[in-house]
């Protein structure tokens, strides 16, 4: 991969404007490929996106914040709009903004549940309606959803706890992307999942359980935001073109033991 591997190329982010997150590492990542980048997010971390955008420019690179909340259709929709009216179409989706909040599922709110849900699983699929019309009139793109090897794996539970509503929406996306990646197999349209283990983030540290997950790590030691990002650039980028309905597990073999 270098700087050219995205170049020309649109590509836009959820979640991506708080520093220190996987959507902030993915962003430079796909920005130092080559690619014009859109960080979206909430409309609270507008200034933390921009300080972001002023880093790249300073680089060289083309970066620019839309707000987005991504379990709103017309966010949606505004948000394509506003990218056309600047003659711009996404030819990457990354769908990476999620939440977590652990409780124990007898006691967790409906409203609680729903929130989770609309964020982790409807969040991609309103992006996925969103993108996939020009993606296919133009012949391809790549959409990678960020889940989780909670998808796969329960996570140790801190006890009276569990986080039912998150695996149950890192599951619900990984089947949400086999099938539109089976879908718009013939449209160009590619669409992955990339599952991260436990990334050294914010998301992370509020759970407050990094030490135990990395003791429970075969690599031991948490992942580092840029290399979820990395695998992400390969889904993205050409050399992934014949990769769709695939989870590219990022681990540290975490889910095999
Ligand atoms: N950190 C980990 O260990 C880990 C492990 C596996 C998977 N993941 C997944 O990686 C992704 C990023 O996680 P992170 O650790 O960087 O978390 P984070 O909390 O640092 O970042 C999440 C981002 O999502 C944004 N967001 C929340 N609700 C939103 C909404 N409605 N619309 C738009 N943006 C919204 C937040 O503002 C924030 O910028 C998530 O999907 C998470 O589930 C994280």
């Amino acid at each position: 991969m270098n700087s050219s591997t995205l170049s020309g190329r649109t590509a836009l982010v959820t979640g991506s404007g708080s520093s220190g997150g996987i959507g902030a590492a993915i962003v430079q990542v796909l920005a130092a490929a080559g690619a014009r980048v859109v960080i979206a997010d909430l409309p609270h971390l507008k200034a933390s996106a921009l300080s972001q955008c002023e880093a790249l420019s300073r680089y060289g690179y083309e970066a620019r914040f839309c707000e987005l909340d991504v379990g709103s259709q017309q966010d949606w929709e505004r948000v394509i709009a506003e990218l056309a009216q600047d003659g711009l179409e996404l030819d990457v989706l990354v769908c990476n903004a999620g939440i977590n909040s652990p409780s124990a599922p007898e006691n967790q709110s409906l409203d609680d549940w729903e929130r989770i849900l609309r964020v982790n699983l409807t969040g991609p699929f309103l992006g996925m309606q969103a993108v996939l019309p020009s993606m296919r009139v133009r012949g391809g793109g790549s959409i990678i959803c960020i889940g989780s090897v909670s998808a796969s794996v329960v996570t140790p539970p801190t006890p009276g706890l569990s986080n039912a509503a998150y695996h149950a929406s890192k599951a619900g996306l990984g089947m949400l992307a086999k099938t539109v990646a089976i879908n718009h197999a013939r449209d160009g349209v590619r669409v992955n999942v990339v599952a991260p283990g436990s990334v050294l983030t914010p998301m992370l540290a509020r759970g407050g359980k990094g030490a135990e997950l990395m003791a429970n790590t075969p690599m031991g030691r948490l992942a580092d935001p840029a290399e979820i990002a990395n695998a992400v650039l390969f889904l993205a980028s050409d050399a992934a073109s014949f990769i769709t309905a695939s989870t590219l597990t990022v681990d540290g073999g975490y889910s095999a033991v």
